[in-house]
């Protein structure tokens, strides 16, 4: 029998999960199907198809599905519908668009079949004699797709919609004019670390560390009101601004108008985290590349360039320094012979029991069904 981890709902109670879980090739194998494939990832922007008539190829979480990632494509059709398929031929599975494009079909370069942009194949040389065919399976596969604030997202079969994932979000922050975030390419960059994914996501889900890892950022947030406020796929931490420190100047239509918020820190389970300071948004997501490898896609838009290096937005690189060497130091303690699990802080880490509960509600979908007292808490059955 495999380890059948799982963390008790009551965080007063919980025991985190065992260091064994950031090693386990099983937990690994597992994390595809039924964590990623189930949850909904960041495409990036729809600039390229942005018109009808366009297509443009994108993939899906480079790195973890193959090399390269899932190839998808974006496809607008020539009434402005915009779908998600597959960027894969359906007869050998030769890869269709290589580049962003306009077109009124889409072609497979190996054997010339075709497709109108709705993914429907429309023509196929040589097959007069094949019987059954075509068929449905012949058609490109369309995933499940949706978009915000400019950016696409895609779940290869999820759990919830892309509306619920968000929703929290989305409704906090409806005062923001999004559309006039704009990507800042200088300001982006990607981070490899040394260490399994998870580990990156759970520290990132606490403020309890910043004033022992982040001597800087503890001068611009207020530690003592930071909090954490948990929903069904997603959460917030809600930084408060210390004294004289850059704030949020926000809008009476803002349920947190007349505190001074600082940062307002979103994760979307299980790896997309949504930073929004003052001059915009820090978008950052997580890839895992192999069991002990990660890699963190730091992506910026921004609202109001004054002020990009004031309070919890500024210094970001410096903020991510500290936090890499932390998890990297806590990729080599969780190897430890010596070390098996910990318990949580009930007042600071209900951000990160949050996060394990759903990772392994979603390894375990079996748990679910048990009830709390036979299930061993990061037992193993
Ligand atoms: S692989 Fe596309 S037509 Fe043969
Ligand atoms: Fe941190």
């Amino acid at each position: 029998m495999t380890a059948r981890y799982a963390v008790d709902p009551d965080v007063t109670l919980a025991h985190t999960l065992p260091g064994r879980f950031y090693h386990d090739e099983t937990v690994w194998q597992l994390t595809g199907e039924r964590v990623f494939a189930r949850s909904w990832q960041w495409l990036g922007s729809l600039d390229d198809v942005s018109e009808a008539g366009s297509l443009a190829p994108c993939d899906l979480l480079p790195g973890f599905f193959g090399e390269a990632g899932e190839p998808l494509l974006l496809s607008r059709d020539k009434s402005g519908v915009l779908r998600c398929l597959s960027n894969v031929c359906t007869h050998r599975g030769n890869l269709l668009v290589k580049t962003p494009c306009r077109a009124d079909q889409i072609r497979c370069g190996y054997h010339s079949r075709r497709f109108d942009l709705a993914g429907r194949m429309t023509f196929m040389p040589e097959f007069g004699a094949a019987r059954n065919f075509p068929s449905p399976a012949d058609h490109l596969p369309q995933i499940p797709f949706g978009e915000w604030a400019g950016q696409g997202y895609a779940s290869l079969n999820p759990a919830a919609s892309l509306e619920e994932f968000l929703a929290p979000m989305r409704s906090r922050l409806s005062w923001l004019p999004l559309e006039k975030f704009v990507a800042n390419s200088t300001r982006s960059r990607d981070y490899d670390i040394h260490a399994n994914w998870a580990l990156y996501v759970e520290n990132y889900l606490e403020g309890f560390h910043i004033p022992f890892v982040h001597a800087g950022l503890n001068q611009a947030v207020d530690y003592g009101s930071y909090r954490s406020e948990l929903h069904r796929y997603a959460n917030l931490q809600l930084a408060e601004a210390r004294d004289g420190e850059m704030a949020f100047d926000l809008p009476p239509g803002s349920p947190d108008f007349g505190t001074r918020i600082a940062a307002y820190y979103w994760w979307v389970f299980p790896n997309l985290m949504f930073n929004f300071y003052p001059w915009g948004l820090s978008l950052n997501v997580v890839l895992p590349q192999a069991i002990d490898r990660t890699r963190v896609l730091f992506r910026s838009f921004v609202w109001d360039e004054s002020k990009l290096d004031a309070g919890a937005g500024a210094a970001l690189h410096q903020v991510e320094m500290e936090d890499e060497a932390i998890v990297e130091a806590v990729q080599r303690g969780t190897h430890s012979r010596l070390y098996d699990r910990g318990r949580y802080s009930p007042a600071r880490e209900q951000g990160t029991h949050h996060f394990h509960r759903l990772l392994t509600e979603f390894l375990y979908p079996a748990n679910g069904a048990l009830s709390a007292g036979a299930m061993m808490e990061a037992g193993e059955s």
